[in-house]
């Protein structure tokens, strides 16, 4: 190469690295006072409250759903049942003044919710509901908003639109308050967990469905899959209205009981029984369970931060049984793994997953999930 040649090329060199290197040098921004580099959303942009993609609006118009039916719900339990039947079971005016005001509650959810969807957000729609006490209503109630919340919890970290996101959290940590004063009001143990799990949107929208009756022709056909149903033949349950003033059994509404005697213990048979795939659900008959899963071997229990398999015996069809899984969250003496209302579903596997993966497991379930009551 000749003398000329390399001083251009030196020079190139020259001019490329300070064409390259001028941004890197530049001085950036002081850091505003007392603000800690990074974050999301943080650099003064101002937010925009919609759906940035289909997931964000699917995801959110299958809450704005949940929020309707615990309108319609709260606001109907009221009028179904008499001052006399409330009393008996121990939920006076003030009480019920509480209910009154969680349908309000949600009249500000759907609210805000359809602000942020806009005029494709979807209508009230009919329901039908499966409790004739005020017992089972205040048990439906508990489970209700346990599976609203859930549902949430388990797409509410994946939005797109993370202002959205701001105002959903602000929203399902009011309804998380709502679930545990329904499990008061049954004299449950309020709050008999250390983290609440996040469920998939197939697995909310398949515990939601089959209340809702017929809805409006324009609200958005909903794309999340429908499992076959799930039945726990066994299942504990929390509805008897016993008034013992003996200490540990009473189950009349109350800020806490001790239950001396658990609903359900580790080591409990736990029969089940699931539907086959291709059954009508949902509103005006428009949709129709699904599973990719393989044969049934597994039953998947979703509960605190983990998915726990135990195996599924006595499999004959579309029925099997297991065993309430023993352990705790971080080893002995923390808090029972399973406890409280939690989520159970058959599967073809036992995949490992975690809360922010667990839609994971949705090409897995076989029927469910189901609610079962533990602890
Ligand atoms: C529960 O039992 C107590 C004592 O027997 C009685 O005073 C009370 O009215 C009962 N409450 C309900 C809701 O049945
Ligand atoms: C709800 O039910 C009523 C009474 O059966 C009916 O007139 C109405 O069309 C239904 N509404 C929707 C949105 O399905
Ligand atoms: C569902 O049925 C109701 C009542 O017949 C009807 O008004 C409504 O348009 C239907 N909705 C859909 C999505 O087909
Ligand atoms: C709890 O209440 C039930 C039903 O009244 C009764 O059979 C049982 O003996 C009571 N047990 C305790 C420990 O209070
Ligand atoms: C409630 O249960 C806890 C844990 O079993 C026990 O330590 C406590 O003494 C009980 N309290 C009452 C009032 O029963
Ligand atoms: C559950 O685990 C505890 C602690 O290891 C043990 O004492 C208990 O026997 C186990 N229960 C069952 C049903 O396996
Ligand atoms: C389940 O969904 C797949 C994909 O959409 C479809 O090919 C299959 O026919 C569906 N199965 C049933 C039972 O509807
Ligand atoms: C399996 O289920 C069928 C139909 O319900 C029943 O006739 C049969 O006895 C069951 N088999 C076993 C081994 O339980
Ligand atoms: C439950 O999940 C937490 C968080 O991932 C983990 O640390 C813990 O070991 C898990 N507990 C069990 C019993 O699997
Ligand atoms: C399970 O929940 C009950 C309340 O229903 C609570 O008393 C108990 O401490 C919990 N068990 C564990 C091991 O955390
Ligand atoms: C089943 O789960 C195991 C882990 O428990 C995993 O290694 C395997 O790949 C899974 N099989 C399928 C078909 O997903
Ligand atoms: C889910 O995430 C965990 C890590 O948190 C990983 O070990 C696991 O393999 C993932 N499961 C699947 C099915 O991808």
């Amino acid at each position: 190469m000749s003398a000329r040649k390399v001083l251009a090329a030196s020079l190139l060199l020259a001019a490329v690295q300070l064409a390259t290197s001028t941004p890197v040098t530049a001085t950036p921004p002081p850091p505003a006072p007392f603000t800690p580099a990074g974050g999301l959303g943080t650099n003064g942009t101002p937010p925009v409250y919609h759906p940035l993609s289909d997931f964000d609006f699917q995801s959110m118009n299958l809450a704005l759903n949940q929020e309707w039916i615990e309108l319609d719900l709260f606001h109907h339990g009221l009028a179904q049942f008499s001052v006399e039947e409330f009393e008996a079971a121990g939920i006076d005016a003030e009480d019920r003044f509480l209910i009154e005001f969680m349908a309000d509650q949600e009249v500000g959810h759907a609210t805000m919710i359809t602000n942020i969807l806009g005029p494709n957000a979807a209508k009230p729609c009919n329901y039908t509901y499966p409790f004739t006490t005020v017992r089972e209503f205040v048990d439906f109630c508990q489970k209700l908003t346990r599976f609203g919340e859930s549902g949430v919890y388990g797409f509410l970290e994946h939005l797109d639109s993370r202002p959205s996101a701001e105002l959903l959290l602000q929203s399902i940590t009011t309804e998380a308050r709502q679930q545990m004063i329904f499990r008061q009001f049954e004299g449950l143990f309020p709050m008999p967990i250390w983290f609440t799990p996040g469920i998939t949107q197939s697995m909310a929208w398949t515990l939601l469905s089959p209340y809702i009756v017929s809805c409006p022709a324009e609200n958005p056909h909903i794309v999340f899959q429908n499992f076959p149903a799930l039945n726990i033949v066994n299942g504990p349950s929390a509805i008897p209205l016993i008034n013992s003033s003996l200490e540990g059994n009473s189950t009349l509404p109350a800020i806490t009981h001790n239950r001396s005697i658990p609903l359900s213990t580790p080591g409990l048979q736990v029969d089940l029984t699931w539907e086959l795939p291709g059954k009508i659900t949902g509103y005006n008959d428009s949709y129709t369970t699904n599973t990719s899963a393989g044969p049934a071997q597994f039953v998947a229990w979703i509960s605190q931060l983990n998915t726990t398999y135990t195996p599924l015996f006595n499999i004959n069809g579309t029925s099997g049984s297991t065993l309430q899984p023993n352990g705790t969250i971080f080893g002995p003496g923390s808090n029972a793994l399973v406890n409280g209302t939690v989520f159970i579903a058959v599967t073809d596997n036992n995949t490992f997953v975690t809360p922010f993966n667990l839609s994971e497991i949705n090409q897995h379930i076989v029927a469910g999930p189901a609610m079962y009551m533990a602890g």
